[in-house]
């Protein structure tokens, strides 16, 4: 197929780039950024979140399946410094307004990762993140995270599912200590701030199962 078409006259080739720019342009019908050119982007920021935005270490986020909305929000937030990370500052300084559309509508566009869960805290997680702590205070986490840990991307409520258990533990730390204040009505920070270390751990590793 592909071979025929290098082989062909430039009209032939035209029409198959035609149909895949429709077939992206219908699939993310409110998206800004085009996954085509954010794929060339991404290219600086592969040797940590991998090519299809699977992070080579347990510590970094993936990033594919994210929602595009919330991946936007958090190069924005790391550029103006609501987001406070070394790395992540000098990775997000350079990008310009359309290359952060880009590349979060490229990661956007990947397939969504699966992890596995440990089967030791399990039920613990489970009971938390769906129905929360009460007498605690503690939310459950479906209410905004969905169910099965999908988000909400008209509302920038992140997808959760799949992500890396390590990079789970830091986040929810650093909600809990006030060092990530990027939540819009400290959303996370209130939610944090009332989870043990061992609460943490277990709800980290039923939402890395999760898919
Ligand atoms: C040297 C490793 C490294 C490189 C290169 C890198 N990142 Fe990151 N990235 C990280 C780490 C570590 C974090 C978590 C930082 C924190 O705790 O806030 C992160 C976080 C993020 C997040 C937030 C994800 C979430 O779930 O909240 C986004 C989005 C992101 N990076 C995008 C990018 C993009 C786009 C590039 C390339 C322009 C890039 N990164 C390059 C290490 C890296
Ligand atoms: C009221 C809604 C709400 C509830 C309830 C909630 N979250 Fe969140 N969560 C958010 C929002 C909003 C963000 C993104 C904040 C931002 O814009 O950076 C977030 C971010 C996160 C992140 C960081 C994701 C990333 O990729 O960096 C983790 C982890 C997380 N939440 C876990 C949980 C857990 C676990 C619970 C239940 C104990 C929970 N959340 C309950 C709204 C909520």
């Amino acid at each position: 197929m592909l071979k025929v078409f290098l082989n062909s006259t430039k009209q032939r080739i035209a029409v198959p780039v035609v149909l895949a720019v429709l077939a992206v342009a219908s699939s993310s019908a409110l998206a800004a950024g085009d996954p085509a050119a954010g794929k060339a982007k991404a290219a600086s920021c592969a040797g940590c979140h991998g090519v299809d935005g699977k992070a080579l270490l347990p510590e970094y986020p993936n990033l594919a399946a994210q929602h595009e909305s919330y991946i936007a929000k958090q190069l924005r937030d790391y550029q103006s410094g609501e987001r406070k990370n070394a790395i992540m500052a000098g990775m997000a300084a350079a990008l310009s307004e359309q290359d952060i559309d880009d590349i979060a509508a490229y990661y956007a566009s990947q397939p969504a990762i699966s992890g596995v869960a440990d089967e030791e805290g399990l039920q613990k997680g489970m009971d938390i993140y769906r129905g929360g702590i009460s007498g605690a205070g503690v939310p459950a986490c479906s209410g905004c995270h969905g169910a099965n840990g999908k988000g909400n991307p008209a509302a920038t409520w992140p997808a959760l599912a799949g992500q890396n258990a390590a990079y789970i533990i830091l986040q929810l730390e650093q909600f809990r200590s006030t060092e990530r204040a990027n939540d819009p009505n400290a959303m996370m920070r209130s939610v944090a701030e009332r989870l043990t270390d061992a609460e943490i751990k277990a709800l980290s590793n039923y939402i890395m199962g999760l898919h």
